[in-house]
């Protein structure tokens, strides 16, 4: 599973819809989302991996899907940092907080919006991997600021 693609989640980071489930039958998926509480459903979607991944419907291997899904993440959450460049606004200074923030109307304060981990298999909700990125989002007039 190419860590590029994992890498390049901040690209389309935004469109914020609702954390509806996404994969189809017979498949499954990992995504990154604004968390919820730990084991519950994610608050909004921030981006979901392209790539379907095959599931057997009939004895799901719930438990290989969160750990795939988990491994996935924090290899690529190395790599993730709200200081880097804008991968959608290159020449302007932005950065991936700033495009993490631009869609968020209200400022966002101390502690800050958790990112977490999440799959989903043959038509189920979004499940929780418990993982989460340290670092929380805070932001004041839709750019980045330290939380
Ligand atoms: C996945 O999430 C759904 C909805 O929140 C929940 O009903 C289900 O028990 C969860 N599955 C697992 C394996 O935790
Ligand atoms: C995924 O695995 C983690 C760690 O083993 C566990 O805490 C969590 O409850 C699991 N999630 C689901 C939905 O099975």
């Amino acid at each position: 599973m190419a860590l590029k693609i994992v890498v390049s989640i901040f690209i389309l980071a935004l469109p914020f819809l609702t954390a509806s489930n996404s994969d189809s039958a017979d498949t499954w998926r990992c995504g990154i989302f604004f968390a919820g509480n730990p084991g519950t459903s994610p608050r909004a979607k921030i981006f979901v991996l392209p790539k379907k991944f095959p599931a057997d419907c009939n004895a799901p291997r719930v438990d290989t899907y969160n750990g795939t899904c988990y491994e996935v993440m924090r290899k690529g959450l190395k790599e993730w940092n709200f200081e880097n460049p804008s991968r959608i606004r290159k020449q302007s200074g932005h950065t991936i907080g700033d495009d993490l923030c631009g869609p968020i109307p209200r400022d966002i304060k101390a502690p800050g919006l958790e990112m977490g981990f999440y799959f989903a298999y043959c038509g189920s909700d979004w499940n929780d991997t418990g993982l989460r990125k340290p670092e929380r989002l805070c932001c004041r007039q839709r750019k980045h600021v330290p939380c």
